[in-house]
């Protein structure tokens, strides 16, 4: 699936221009997105700081020649023109899910800011409904085994702590995830909504509404997806 990855990424790299104002994902398909635009900056490409959604992605843009703007700082942007990222599901209506990789919290604040989401895929992340992929929900460390009832209760989902070799992972943000193996989501909004009303939910893998347009390849072509 790597060929397909850098094929999507590459193609996003090209939407990029001069002067915008990016927000740039996380994972390995981002990966190849922050290689292949490292290669435009360092050619001569400007543009002004980006925004980056997790550490790992910071770093891999440092190296790639890529300015960054400071997310902690009063400077973070308000508006971005174009945000490149990967995903774990992508349905016919551009629904996402994300988290992956542990990183959606700053995903949807970055994401959520641009004008353009362009989402990067292989064609196994497509799928005719969301849900076979856990949903990663984001939530506080304080009471999680309280919250992660509260997901089990009204969901009707078995929430599932994320380890990351024998240890509670904690994400960029030092808070824990839950992923929440649903096999399929009839209605991601509601599920969406739910999951917000729930206090010590930080913020949850449904990207609804947000992408518009999805690079998806095989390994040979890239095609365009457009919401339904
Ligand atoms: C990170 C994410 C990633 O975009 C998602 O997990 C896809 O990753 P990859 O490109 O490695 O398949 O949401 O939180």
């Amino acid at each position: 699936m790597s060929d397909a990855k850098r094929r999507v990424a590459e193609a996003a790299a090209e939407l990029v221009e001069p002067g915008m104002r990016l927000g740039i994902g996380t994972g390995s398909t981002a990966a190849f997105f922050i290689e292949a635009l490292g290669r435009r900056v360092t050619g001569g490409l400007e543009i002004p700081p980006a925004a980056a959604t997790s550490r790992a992605t910071e770093d891999a843009a440092r190296k790639a020649g890529i300015p960054l703007v400071d997310m902690m700082g009063p400077n973070a942007p308000r508006e971005l023109d174009l945000a490149v990222d990967g995903a774990d599901e992508v349905d016919p209506e551009l629904r996402l899910i994300k988290g992956g990789g542990a990183s959606l919290l700053r995903e949807k604040i970055v994401e959520a800011l641009a004008a353009r989401l362009v989402v990067i895929v292989d064609a196994s992340k497509v799928v005719d409904r969301l849900g076979a992929f856990p949903l990663p929900v984001e939530i506080v460390p304080f009471g999680w085994a309280s919250t992660a009832h509260l997901i089990r209760d009204r969901l009707g989902v078995e929430p599932k702590l994320r380890q990351v070799r024998g240890e509670t992972l904690k994400t960029d943000n030092g808070n824990f995830i839950v992923d929440c193996a649903f096999g399929s989501i009839a209605d991601p909004e509601a599920a969406a909504h739910t999951l917000s009303q729930i206090p010590g939910v930080v913020e949850h893998g449904l990207f609804l509404g947000m992408a518009s347009e999805a690079l998806v390849s095989d390994g040979h072509d890239v095609r365009r997806l457009a919401p339904a």
